[in-house]
């Protein structure tokens, strides 16, 4: 039995490779391996003898098979271990520049608007998109029963029945930003804030999801003429035009008094847009004078402090200045259209810098 024990144990742990291991299985411990062989003679043994053989048999049939199995456990790590060394990989090598991402021009656009308005000495502000009704609506001086509300093709968020919590809404504009500007941080006050808004409409010029950018400035003399001056300034920055003519042509919106729609002369001669020259005029915001009881939601006294806000949508233009022709192909992850519409992601729009290079 010693010899037998010598034997198999010297050749498991000199075997090469599972294959070599399974070979030495069958002949020890299989069916007619040595060592049930061995067993098979248990049967011609008396009492005696076998009381003392056959637990040393099984001993040895039990040694055999846990060294035939730490033997595979190594095997097996060996190889691990190989395959782990060539397919061995040094991180800290430079990465390859085949085929760098890029800005998405909803993007590209948030940063040019930021840039040029905070050269006005515009903040950046932010929003919950899931609003309550009363700083989507009321806040805003639309009540319950006003048609903008209806117009606004709102999506409502679930509510159990019995919850008697405040509705809630996925915003319709980033206007309910100007409302918690005001209450956090009082008058005087300057900000923009964009960001994405939602609405139930979907065909080629209007998405679900949308993106403004919303600006709001209080102070005690904020006039018309400044409010006139901005959007001059962010025009001509923005479309990088030294020239541009505004329209200001009376409208109304419920949160400002007066209100204003603000057009930009244009051209569309053979088919593309030229920004300051021609005929024909463009709509590009809505704008007006805070109206009282917007400033008084945001806990600002009217008597006061007086400011405007007017509200720019970004995918709009975005396809303006990049000559985009369709909205919904912002939002298909289409990578061709991605490659060929996105910008550098290490060109960061400034003024001094240039926005759109
Ligand atoms: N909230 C308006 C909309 O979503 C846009 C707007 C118009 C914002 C006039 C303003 C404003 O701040 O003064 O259509």
């Amino acid at each position: 039995m010693d010899d037998l024990r010598d034997k198999y144990l010297t050749a498991i742990a000199a075997a090469a490779d599972e294959a070599a291991l399974e070979d030495l299985r069958v002949q020890a411990v299989g069916k007619k391996g040595e060592v049930s062989l061995q067993m098979r003679e248990l049967g011609k043994m008396t009492a005696e003898e076998r009381q003392v053989a056959g637990p040393k048999l099984n001993a040895l049939k039990d040694e055999i098979n846990s060294a035939l199995n730490a033997k595979k456990q190594a095997l097996g790590d060996a190889a691990l271990d190989e395959r782990l060394k060539t397919e061995w990989l040094d991180v800290t090598l430079p990465g390859h520049r085949r085929r760098p991402g890029t800005i998405h021009p909803i993007s590209q656009v948030t940063e040019e608007v930021t840039a040029i308005f905070a050269d006005m000495g515009f903040s950046v502000a932010e929003g919950p998109q899931v609003e309550s009704d009363w700083y989507n609506f009321d806040a805003l001086n639309i009540p319950g029963h006003h048609p903008a509300r209806a117009e606004m093709d709102t999506f409502y968020m679930h509510r159990e029945e019995g919850d008697n919590r405040p509705p809630h809404v996925l915003r319709t504009h980033t206007s309910p930003v100007q409302i918690r500007s005001m209450q956090e941080h009082g008058a005087p006050i300057r900000i923009i804030a964009p960001g994405r808004v939602y609405r139930a409409d979907y065909d080629q010029t209007h998405t679900p999801m949308f993106h403004q950018v919303e600006g709001l400035a209080i102070d005690k003399d904020i006039s018309m003429a400044n409010l006139k001056w901005c959007l001059e300034e962010f025009v001509k920055a923005f479309f990088e035009v030294d020239d541009v003519e505004l329209r200001f042509r009376a409208s109304h919106f419920p949160f400002t008094e007066p209100s204003a729609e603000v057009d930009i002369r244009c051209s569309w001669e053979g088919g593309t847009l030229k920004i300051g020259e021609g005929d024909d005029w463009l709509e590009i915001l809505g704008s007006g004078m805070v109206h009282p009881h917007v400033l008084r939601s945001g806990n600002i006294d009217p008597n006061e402090w007086q400011g405007f806000a007017f509200g720019v949508g970004i995918d709009r233009i975005a396809m303006l200045k990049y000559g985009i022709p369709d909205l919904r192909a912002f939002f298909d992850s289409d990578l061709r259209w991605l490659r060929h519409y996105g910008f550098a992601s290490l060109d960061v729009p400034t003024l001094h810098g240039g926005l759109s290079r």
